[in-house]
């Protein structure tokens, strides 16, 4: 496995794969990685020749109340667990290479569907997100891109993003790798206390609760509140709990698929979920 700094080792890397025409998978990421991201690239593995992920701690896509200073660095373990998992190149650059050549101008903005759910609460990080991504896509050119689908509403963005902008990719969603218990893999589950990581499939119980409770026939309003107060019940402040179609249209009816989104706080620690129902099943 090569880990390259700079734009340019990494294009000199990927130029012999681009000239044979090889399919060229990439996993963008922050680092600190996790089974969820090993997850993504484990799929990229399966579909692609060559595998890139990059490590990088996006400056634009934090407000500046949230932890950019603080998020953990470990490339070295995570350049460890990418090997084992067969990446072929870690694309690992300074925000000096990635920003610092030059004032940008542009800025990127998906429209609507970035003010809504996590949007809301993060004004400018999905324009962040989408100008990060967009560059990453310009600098690897990948034929596939991999995101999970723990971050719905990220993968939503990026879709639109790309079928907007007519960029050659493939955008491909990864299911959410949970733990046994039903909680979503994230870094942030290291925040919680030995009671609150006992109380966090809590979350995942009551989305499968609801989707239960659609086929069923309740309405989607009262399964909305059924989860409001099941969470409030164990502990939970929550933030949202919200159903979208699958391309983030608000939707009032379950008489389609709905995506059922969830963001709570459990003591300090901030966790979101989601969950696809299937209108036919
Ligand atoms: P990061 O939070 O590091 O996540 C990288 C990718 O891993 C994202 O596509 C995210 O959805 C996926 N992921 C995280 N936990 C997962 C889980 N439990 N199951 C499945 N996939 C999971 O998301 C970002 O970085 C950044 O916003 C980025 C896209 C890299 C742009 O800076």
């Amino acid at each position: 496995m090569k880990t390259e700094t700079t734009i340019q080792g990494l294009s000199a890397s990927l130029n012999p794969a681009r000239a044979s025409r090889k399919m060229i998978g990439f996993v963008p990421t922050m680092g600190n990685l996790h089974e969820g991201h090993l997850n993504l690239v484990r799929e990229a593995r399966k579909l692609c020749d060559v595998v890139v992920v990059s490590i990088f701690v996006n400056p634009i896509q934090f407000g500046p109340n949230e932890d950019f200073d603080n998020y953990p660095r470990t490339l070295e373990h995570d350049s460890h667990l990418l090997a084992e998992v067969g990446c072929d190149i870690v694309f690992a650059p300074s925000v000096e290479q990635m920003y610092g050549n030059h004032p940008r101008l542009t800025n990127i903005s998906v429209g609507e569907i970035t003010n809504d759910l996590c949007g809301l609460q993060r004004p400018g990080h999905f324009d962040g997100v989408a100008v990060v991504v967009t560059k990453l896509f310009n600098i690897v050119q990948p034929n596939y891109a991999f995101f999970g689908q723990k971050d719905f509403q990220q993968l939503a963005v990026i879709k639109q993003l790309v079928r907007d902008l007519n960029m050659p990719i493939d955008v491909i969603g990864v299911p959410i790798t949970r733990a046994e218990d039903g909680l979503a893999l994230s870094s942030r589950n290291g925040y919680l206390s030995e009671q609150e990581r006992k109380t966090a499939p809590t979350i995942y119980q009551t989305l499968k609760t609801a989707e239960t409770d659609l086929h069923n026939g309740q309405a989607l309003s009262d399964v909305l509140e059924k989860i409001r107060v099941n969470l409030t019940d164990a502990g939970f402040v929550v933030d949202y709990i919200e159903a979208r179609s699958p391309s983030l249209q608000k939707i009032d009816q379950f008489d389609q698929d709905v995506v059922l989104f969830i963001a709570a706080k459990l003591g300090k620690t901030r966790l979101i979920d989601n969950l696809q129902v299937k209108y036919s099943s």
